[in-house]
């Protein structure tokens, strides 16, 4: 029999070199048909887009034909000819099919019918071949991708964090403890504490919250830095933004003020939102038509204004609004919402701002993202640069619509005298935090960063409601499957 090669679905789509021979390799979507023909809408990942196989009961045998159904791999050889029906413009007449692995229709649990989000999270190991996760995972790839050429672009170096680490970056102590001790029988010490030399380690070690402290270090060397790495929170919250293993990208640039790291944020987020406008086409042109559906079910004062392509549009179009934290906390005490009551947590100078009242500063007020800056230093970590005024920090969040904070970044202190009292004054043991003391001590300079949470921007450009379904396998509390 005649070997061909294989060519990817979204190649032979482009093609209009009708009568050549092709082979393509995939899982079927669906099949239909009459009693004579078979019609095969196949896909194997390459895009968001199937193409149809022609299997004509003359060309290809009864029992092969009646082991093909939905979810079903093949290999497939066949003539290229021209669609008669609407959709794609080429398809392929089927020569010879094997099929590679069947699916049984009685136990596969992907139907050929829409599914919700909340079955398929369950089954999230043959989620990837739903049309929407399938293009959901490739922006993913084109995301990160975009991520290294911008930051290659500039000259920024790619500088791997460890992820065990004995420091709590965020000093939040929401951190997931890394043991090889046995939990049943724990080595203690004369006080009766578990006696930490014994461990791994020799000391007590957790997983990283963040990479920042250590691209601080590098930052003072390289100049331009950024990791790109798993963090991990152990924060219980199980809301539709948060996760406790994801994904974060830190940039640290040594010279730059806040003003310049706000510069580069915005720069950087237009640059990400563009390249998936360029790149990614399909697959949000059908995340867009999903969503437009979803939006129908809604009740109208809860839809959203734009559809999804126009949103991101709108995001590289227009300049971000920058204002202080104590401005916003004006704007909101003044807002019709806070006084109709409608905020679910009351607002003051000092508060942390909860997600409803980010979200009213973006979407209601503003109606564009928004960069807010010299929060309280008590709501703030203790690495931030110290203003003037003794209350503030240089500290700057980037808030989006529909999601709220996706970054979260500060010019950071760089005089060892006020880091160091800083760290006394919240109780971080110095045993701890020497070495990052001693960037301070020895050829300090002034330095900023940010951390983007990779989700969060997934979340804003998909356009999906839900955290969990913009991570392949989702970490959340009570939830570790697979
Ligand atoms: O604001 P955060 O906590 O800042 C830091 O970790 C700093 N060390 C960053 C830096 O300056 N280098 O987190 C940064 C971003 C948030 O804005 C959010 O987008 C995301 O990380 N994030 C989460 N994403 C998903 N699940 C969670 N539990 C998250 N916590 C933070
Ligand atoms: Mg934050």
């Amino acid at each position: 029999m005649e070997t061909l090669k294989r060519t990817k679905i979204v190649n032979v789509l482009k093609s209009d070199d009708f009568g050549s021979k092709v082979c393509v390799k995939g899982w079927v979507r669906t099949k239909r048909g009459s009693k004579n023909v078979a019609f095969i809408a196949l896909n194997d990942g390459s895009t968001i887009n199937n193409i149809q196989i022609v299997a004509d009961l003359e060309q290809i045998n009864e029992s092969i034909l009646s082991r093909i159904h939905t979810g079903a791999s093949l290999s497939v050889t066949g003539t290229l000819i021209a669609s008669q029906g609407s959709g794609q413009k080429v398809e392929i007449a089927a020569s010879a099919i094997e099929v590679l692995g069947e699916a049984n229709p009685d136990e596969y649990p992907l139907q050929p019918k829409k599914h919700s989000l909340e079955f398929l999270r369950e089954k999230a190991h043959l989620r990837f071949r739903t049309s929407t996760f399938s293009a959901v995972f490739r922006i993913r790839h084109a995301m990160a991708f975009a991520i290294h050429q911008f930051f290659n672009g500039k000259g920024f170096y790619y500088m791997h964090s460890p992820i065990i680490t004995g420091s709590d970056a965020e000093g939040a102590g929401e951190m997931f403890q890394v043991t090889t001790l046995d939990l049943d029988k724990l080595p203690r010490n004369e006080e009766g504490k578990v006696d930490y030399s014994k461990d791994f380690f020799g000391k007590l070690t957790n997983l990283t919250v963040s990479g920042q402290l250590e691209g601080e270090l590098a930052a003072l060397a390289l100049g331009e830095v950024y990791t790109f790495g798993p963090t991990f929170r152990a924060e219980n919250s199980n809301t539709s933004r948060h996760l406790a293993e994801f994904w974060m990208i830190e940039p640290e640039m040594a010279f730059y003020d806040i003003t310049d790291n706000m510069d580069l944020a915005e720069e950087m987020l237009k640059y990400l939102v563009q390249y998936a406008l360029d790149n990614c086409h399909d697959d949000l042109e059908f995340l867009q038509s999903r969503l437009l559906e979803e939006e129908k079910q809604k009740p109208q004062n809860e839809r959203s204004d734009l559809p999804l392509i126009e949103k991101l549009e709108f995001v590289t179009k227009n300049d971000f609004v920058r204002l202080s934290y104590t401005e916003a906390i004006e704007v909101l005490k003044n807002s019709k919402a806070n006084q109709k009551g409608q905020f679910q947590y009351p607002v003051s100078w000092g508060i942390d701002l909860q997600s409803e009242h980010e979200r009213f500063l973006v979407e209601k007020h503003y109606k564009k993202p928004v960069i807010l800056t010299d929060y309280p230093k008590e709501i703030k970590a203790f690495y931030m640069k110290q203003n003037e005024d003794g209350k503030t920090v240089r500290a700057m969040d980037v808030l989006f619509p529909g999601i709220g904070e996706i970054i979260g970044g500060s010019q950071r202190e760089e005089s060892y005298e006020k880091l160091k009292a800083r760290i006394d004054e919240m109780g971080i043991p110095e045993k701890d935090m020497w070495w990052f003391l001693e960037t301070r001590k020895f050829g300090t300079v002034p330095h900023s960063g940010y951390g983007l949470g990779f989700e969060r921007l997934m979340l804003f450009v998909t356009g999906m409601g839900n955290i969990r379904d913009v991570i392949p396998f989702a970490r959340t509390p009570k939830n570790a499957e697979y």
